[in-house]
């Protein structure tokens, strides 16, 4: 027994100083607290890290270890997630109310996760109550390695467009608005990096300045709490090389279309007359047309941007066919799951398909949305941790929801905490069904998934036959298209309790998501690291004694 015990703490130092102490640091040291911002004239409390809104970039290479300590100087307890980046085995650090404990206001806690090969463009923002609204939103980059090359040249620089609708009111109020059975509305304005310009002509500074014929990067982001945005620059159409960490066919766009929770990494080659250009990021699918505008210019160039904008596609129809238009880079060496092109998902055999329906309806005077007929709520003790202790049944249950439900709308709400347990390995498909008139955009925390497919009307097993097996682009978010159905595919290879959430901020705070919890069958520090020393707990677990480690 005793040499076993020895045995394993010595694997468990080779393990540790071949992950971690190999892999460089990174560490940032983040203030969050309320500070006024006026974008659209009138002040609204907005959330500020280290008095930036949007949010200090991180910015890290494949495999650093990175640490963020975060010091909460709200009144309310915050919680940051890493939107899209993968945390293998260690769902213990990703921020979401079923995973960790809040912080506590005056108190700060520090994150430590690692980026693996995800090169590519995401976000951070803190996940509870509709503080997204509100700010404390970043950019987030993971370079590739040196050794690892990207299929693309080196930009001459690169820059953030972090894109959003607004909503001049504070999360507090939105929140009370919520709470009383109301809706989000129409915003009050986009934002292009926390700021638009009011008028034609150079009225806010640039966001940046190009020199004649070098090439540039940009990072877009929606960053927004509901509309999905028309993303176009004048005279300067994008080359697509990324997606959500996903090297792609590089496509020329005039314009793209971007759903909340999307990212898409694109490059402009300054080739035009030296003037300014209008960058335009506008609604798209809604009753209203609502616009943010931001500028960039040519270097030594004082003449102002031309009258002529570049007008935003019109149907849905426009914005599918665009989607069916991305495709993977099957021989680009970096940024995918297996390099050389061995990963070939569409010859696996799928052993589960989950269909999830969402629907809406009022429940005692209250607007609830719900995923197969429940509308999910957070309960005070994290479900993560609840599991780990062994005290699961006392705040969840498993399963409540079936793989095929009815996809019409619903009547029925079951207002509960909503886990789904998933086998650690299978490869399953998963079916998001639409039945609303409004786009859905869900995001899936742990992975990235092959989205094969997207039609009108419901979804049925013939279907599968018009999938992209071939060269569908893995990514993390994926938009359901008014009366119809997405369909995603991915293996179920990350141990751990993930969220499976809206991205709409009002359908996701009034219960359209859920959590899918995959355990390792042999309880080993392969598939998930054990409870780290830092977490923090509550609830009813408070009074508890730590569980012995229970992975090895
Ligand atoms: C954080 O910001 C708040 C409000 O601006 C300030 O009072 C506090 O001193 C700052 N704390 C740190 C650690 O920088
Ligand atoms: C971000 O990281 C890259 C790659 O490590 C580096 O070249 C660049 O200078 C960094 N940028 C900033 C703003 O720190
Ligand atoms: C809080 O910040 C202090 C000072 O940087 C640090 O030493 C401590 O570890 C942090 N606490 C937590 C729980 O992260
Ligand atoms: C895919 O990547 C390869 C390797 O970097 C590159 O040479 C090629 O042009 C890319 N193909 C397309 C269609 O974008
Ligand atoms: C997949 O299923 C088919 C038909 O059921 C079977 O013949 C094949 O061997 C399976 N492939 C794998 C890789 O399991």
């Amino acid at each position: 027994m005793a040499a076993r015990a020895v045995i394993s703490i010595f694997m468990l130092c080779l393990f540790a100083s071949s992950v971690i102490a190999e892999d460089p640091y990174v560490y940032y040291t983040w203030n969050a607290s309320y500070g006024t911002i006026s974008p659209l004239g009138a002040p609204k409390q907005a959330i500020l890290i280290n008095n930036q809104f949007p949010g200090p970039e991180i910015n890290c290479t494949s495999n650093n270890n990175i640490v963020v300590n975060v010091f909460n100087n709200l009144d309310e307890p915050l919680l940051f997630t890493w939107h899209g980046i993968q945390l293998r085995k260690n769902s213990w650090q990703d921020g979401t109310p079923g995973t960790m404990c809040p912080i506590q206001p005056g108190t700060n806690f520090t994150y430590k996760f690692q980026v693996k090969d995800q090169i590519g463009s995401y976000f951070y923002y803190p996940s509870l109550g509709l503080q997204r609204t509100a700010g404390g939103v970043g950019g987030l980059r993971v370079f590739s390695r040196l050794l690892i090359p990207v299929p693309y040249p080196d930009p001459e620089a690169e820059h953030w467009f972090l894109i959003g609708d607004f909503y001049r009111k504070s999360h507090k109020a939105l929140r009370e608005t919520l709470d009383n059975g109301g809706s989000l509305g129409m915003p009050d304005g986009v934002l292009i990096n926390g700021q638009t310009s009011k008028l034609f002509f150079n009225d806010n500074k640039p966001q940046f300045t190009m020199k004649p014929g070098k090439t540039y990067k940009l990072r877009i982001c929606n960053i927004g709490s509901k509309d999905s945005l028309n993303l176009r620059i004048q005279g300067h159409p994008m080359t697509l090389v990324e997606t959500e960490g996903s090297h792609t066919v590089q496509n020329i766009y005039e314009s793209l279309d971007v759903h909340v929770g999307q990212c898409f990494t694109v490059l402009i080659t300054a080739d035009q007359d030296p003037r300014d250009y209008l960058v335009i990021a506008s609604t798209r699918f809604a009753p209203y047309y609502v616009e943010g505008k931001a500028i960039i210019n040519y270097e030594g160039s004082k003449k102002g941007a031309s009258l002529f904008l570049p007008f935003a596609p019109i149907t849905w129809f426009w914005s599918r066919n665009q989607f069916r238009s991305f495709r993977w880079n099957l021989t680009a060496s970096a940024a995918r799951p297996n390099p050389q092109g061995s990963y070939h998902y569409g010859q696996i055999n799928i052993t589960r398909t989950i269909k999830l329906a969402n629907s809406y309806s009022m429940d005692g005077g209250k607007l609830r949305y719900t995923i197969n007929g429940v509308s999910h709520v957070d309960a005070e003790t994290p479900l993560k941790l609840a599991e780990y202790y062994g005290v699961g049944d006392k705040v969840f249950k498993y399963n409540i929801i079936s793989d095929n439900p009815d996809d019409g709308l619903m009547s029925k709400v079951n207002v509960a905490p909503n886990v789904l347990t998933a086998t650690y390995r299978d490869f399953i498909e998963i079916i998001f069904q639409n039945p609303t008139m409004s786009v859905q955009s869900y995001n899936l925390d742990g992975y990235s998934f092959f989205l094969v497919g997207m039609e009108t009307g419901k979804w049925s097993p013939e279907k599968r036959e018009s999938y992209n097996l071939l060269d569908a682009v893995s990514r993390h978010t994926v938009q359901v298209f008014p009366n119809s159905w997405s369909a995603v595919l991915l293996t179920f290879d990350n141990a751990g309790m993930w969220n499976l959430r809206s991205e709409n901020a009002e359908n996701r705070y009034l219960g359209q998501q859920m959590y899918i919890s995959v355990l390792s069958p042999e309880k080993s520090l392969r598939d998930e690291y054990n409870l780290p020393l830092t977490q923090q707990v509550c609830g009813i677990l408070k009074d508890m004694p730590v569980p012995e480690p229970v992975y090895h």
